[in-house]
């Protein structure tokens, strides 16, 4: 095994189930958006929220009070539910919209094709997922009506087209702008399937992005959107929010079904309310987005490092000159090698998540390190 294989010698992605795992550091600690704490605003608004006996399975008011909170921030009707993890909300909501014969259209190294462990095809029963490639984590509308004119809609030996999924922000840490959307949802309109966006981190999209929630989802066409908090400081809380309410029929049975209905829903809804309150979700984004902005900027400075994706979120990947990489392992940095299908850095490049606590001087300290291994 080569020093450029994964953790502990581990390939990239087993670091997650390795029992070795190096400590987490108080600095430099770029390996992923989970790895930190939840925000205090929202621990406080749980502990708030703590008193009392109140109804449960969520028929008790601070969850019926997040769909109006939705409605404000998308300024629209809509209808929304709780659940606790980003791949329940991208395969209950999936299976709302594909039947057990149909596909989806996703990005070859999406988190729905490539890091849910099939979760999205066990919950639509069947139904096939089928990744296309794209620059940068990113799907054009061109790639996507050909891989669908060619498909066989009606062809009884064909799985049928129901959705096409994107990630905002992607997996590659870029943003689809509001017209890259549009042209999206224009190909989903002509060939009658459903659109549907893992938002794992639309808070930092939409940070990026300056436009409102409504104009980067609904108004650009987009019919169900999974709103991500867990990456951005909330506990464990993520929203399947339907803008074609009609999709949401079959939605709170399919979530009970696959044990997904929490019996205390009012500690996810006091942490959803708590994370829009006063658009903490877009400070704290805008606080992930700007570390990752001046690492990215820093780095591009240092000889010999090759940043891999333009920086449009909290994602930074980066091909490091060996001696920089082992300076920085040394020093107690944390990042993981990554790799997707299809990707020409496999096997060099790194990924750098920062998230809303990752600091300017995290972010400094890695970056002297990474410049003294340079002059050395
Ligand atoms: C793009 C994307 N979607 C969804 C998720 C949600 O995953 P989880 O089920 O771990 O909450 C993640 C987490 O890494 C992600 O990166």
């Amino acid at each position: 095994m080569g020093e450029d294989d994964g953790i502990n010698g581990l390939p990239t992605h087993c670091y997650l189930m390795c029992p070795r795992q190096p400590p987490i550091m108080a600095s430099m600690n770029f390996a992923s958006d989970n790895t930190s704490g939840a925000a205090p605003e929202i621990l406080e608004a749980i502990a708030q929220a703590n008193d009392g006996q109140v109804p449960s399975y969520g028929a008790d008011d601070l969850t019926a009070s997040v769909t109006d909170r939705f409605k404000d921030v998308f300024e629209t009707d809509l209808a929304a539910y709780l659940v606790a993890t980003g791949t329940a909300g991208n395969s209950l909501s999936l299976a709302c919209a594909v039947p057990p014969f149909g596909a989806v259209i996703a990005h070859e190294a999406s988190h729905i094709a490539y890091d849910e462990c099939n979760a999205p095809e066990f919950y639509m029963s069947g139904a096939k997922l089928t990744g296309i490639a794209g620059a940068h984590g990113k799907l054009s509308a061109e790639d996507v009506n050909r891989v669908l004119t060619k498909y066989g809609k009606g062809i009884v030996h064909r799985a049928q087209p129901a959705a096409l999924s994107v990630a905002q922000a992607t997996e590659a840490g870029t943003v689809y702008s509001r017209d890259d959307l549009s042209a999206l949802s224009e190909v989903c309109r002509t060939h009658e399937i459903v659109f549907h966006m893992d938002g794992a981190r639309i808070a930092n999209a939409v940070a990026q992005l300056g436009r409102s929630p409504a104009e980067l989802t609904w108004r650009a066409g987009v019919d169900i959107l999974v709103f991500g908090a867990t990456k951005n400081g909330a506990l464990g809380v993520e929203a399947v929010i339907f803008f074609k309410k009609e999709l949401a029929a079959e939605f709170e049975f399919r979530r009970k079904r696959g044990g997904h209905l929490f019996s205390k829903s009012r500690f996810l809804a006091v942490q959803m309310l708590a994370y829009l309150k006063d658009d903490l979700w877009l400070r704290l984004a805008h606080q992930a987005n700007e570390t990752a902005q001046r690492l990215a900027r820093g780095l591009a400075d240092i000889d010999g490092v090759e940043i891999c994706h333009p920086v449009d979120a909290n994602l930074v990947f980066a091909i490091l000159p060996r001696g920089v990489d082992k300076a920085l392992k040394a020093a107690g940095a944390q990042y993981h090698p990554w790799m997707v299908p299809g990707d020409a850095a496999n096997g060099k490049m790194i990924r750098l998540v920062t998230n809303f606590s990752t600091t300017p001087e995290d972010v400094d300290r890695f970056l002297s390190v990474a410049r003294d291994a340079v002059d050395v």
